[in-house]
């Protein structure tokens, strides 16, 4: 023991003093716009993905941006100084939301800035938390190890995808062709967040998702609206009438048999959650709102951690130009997206969704519906050794207890990985509620991406511990 953390005082101080090179090489990694829904972004995503391989391979690893049908995928492998030690796979991805709007940017969205704010400084660009900082955590302390001791205490490998903001489409075909590749003992997972800037967490539950588009079609042609308005059915009237539908008067989603499979939570763990002493009035009061909404006798912790969800993500259709334009549209469509939680089926989710729209159409309207894909939710075992000796470890770095946490988001990986690779991931983020992922002005607090470096190298060292 005392030589792990001897050997880790070294890694500590190497990264100490490189910080400021750490945020020199995560700006560059955010200068590359890497937006991966948009075929525009398709030449910068590819370059994207060689710059990080290229990054690993500058600290001894194997590394090579390897195409799919879709973007590539970074992989890594770097064998580590011994043997016996354990496997570590690290996922993480390269690919970012796109900026609009870009006028509420303060900055430019690719230029990344370091500003200072009330807690410290932070660094404003797309992707600075979500996920190129966070994938910075662990690749800036494997190369802190490196520099300190020549090479790494476990054997570690690493995967990052460039479709994660787009619905990992390529992912599943990837995992499938590469088990043997990819093969490792657990993986490690930094894309979530903290539970405040002084408080690291680990993730324990993730919600998935099911995301559909639907389009009403009504009369064969638009029409104009005081020669037909009352007499005809309007696919925009119809398509509102039918998402009014979807939750009842106490918040209850309406599908049939959305809670056939949702358990709740054991009494233990609403408790632990209720200790944690989240603040609703501050959570709604950042975001200018006083009420807050939701499935009635639940709290906010429960609704957006252990409850499933229906929201509207979009809606169009009909005329939206300036001025007015009296006609009823022929075609109406909306965005919808299903938080999942527990043991619900992605499959059989989206099959009730088409049922329950269909059952409820006008008789004079077709539907349509898209899949823009479907992941289901995740518990994490929080008695494995590897959970624990995460723990110990960010407990160390932040003299802080790490608490367990669960989040609304959805990372379709985790469920893959635990499906087609065979193992658990361990899901320690850094982010802050405040972050703006997905949103204008996106940022990261340098003090957390310090934080996470230091983390991630005291993790490893720990799990180099674990036989
Ligand atoms: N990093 C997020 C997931 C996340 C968000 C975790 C907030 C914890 C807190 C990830 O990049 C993401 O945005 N996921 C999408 C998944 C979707 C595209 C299938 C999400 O949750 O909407
Ligand atoms: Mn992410
Ligand atoms: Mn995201």
């Amino acid at each position: 023991m005392s030589e792990v953390t001897g050997t880790l005082d070294e890694v500590m101080k190497q990264i100490d003093e490189q910080f400021d090179q750490s945020v020199e090489r995560l700006s560059d990694l955010l200068r590359i716009e890497s937006v991966s829904t948009d075929p525009a972004h398709d030449q910068q995503t590819a370059e994207c993905a060689e710059f990080c391989a290229e990054m690993l391979r500058s600290i001894g690893f194997e590394a090579e941006a390897v195409a799919t049908t879709g973007h590539p995928m970074v992989v890594a492998e770097h064998p580590g100084a011994d043997p016996d030690a354990p496997c570590v796979l690290y996922y993480g991805h390269y690919d970012v939301q796109p900026a609009d709007p870009i006028e509420l940017w303060d900055h430019a969205a690719f230029d990344p800035v370091v500003i200072d704010s009330e807690l410290g400084r932070r660094i404003v660009a797309r992707g600075a938390v979500d996920d190129k900082g966070q994938v910075m955590t662990f690749i800036e302390a494997f190369r802190a190890f490196k520099e300190a001791h020549g090479s790494l205490p476990c054997r570690v490998k690493v995967l990052l995808e460039g479709e994660e903001e787009s619905g990992s489409p390529s992912l599943d075909p990837f995992l499938e062709a590469n088990t043997d590749r990819l093969a490792a003992d657990v993986c490690v997972v930094s894309d979530t967040g903290m539970w405040d800037i002084k408080t690291p967490a680990i993730t324990t539950m993730l919600r998935g998702m099911v995301y559909v588009e639907v389009t009403v079609h009504g009369p064969s042609s638009d029409l104009h609206s005081g020669m037909y308005g009352g007499a005809v059915v309007n696919p925009i009237n119809e398509l509102a009438r039918l998402l009014a539908k979807i939750h009842d008067d106490s918040g209850r989603v309406q599908f049939p048999g959305f809670y056939d499979r949702v358990e709740s939570i054991t009494e233990e763990v609403k408790a632990q959650w209720e200790g944690l002493g989240f603040d609703d009035a501050a959570f709604l009061g950042a975001i200018g709102l006083t009420h807050g909404q939701g499935e009635t006798d639940y709290s906010t912790l429960e609704r957006t951690w252990c409850r499933p969800t229906c929201d509207v993500n979009g809606i169009f259709g009909g005329y939206t130009g300036k001025g007015a334009k009296t006609v009823i549209a022929a075609h109406a469509s909306a965005k919808l997206s299903c938080r999942l939680v527990a043991d619900q089926d992605p499959q059989e989710i989206l099959q009730s969704i088409q049922d329950f729209f269909e059952s409820h159409l006008h008789p004079d309207c077709r539907i349509e519906f898209e899949s823009h894909g479907c992941n289901p939710a995740i518990a994490v075992p929080t008695d494995s050794s590897w959970l624990l000796a995460a723990r110990k470890a960010l407990t160390d770095v932040f003299d802080r207890e790490a608490l367990l946490i669960g989040t609304g988001g959805s990372i379709p990986a985790v469920g893959s990985i635990r499906e087609l690779l065979g193992i658990d991931s361990l899901l320690v983020g850094f982010g802050l509620d405040d972050d703006n992922v997905h949103a204008p002005n996106e940022k990261f607090e340098l003090t957390c991406l310090h934080n996470g470096i230091r983390s991630h190298a005291a993790m490893l060292a720990a799990f180099a511990g674990i036989r």
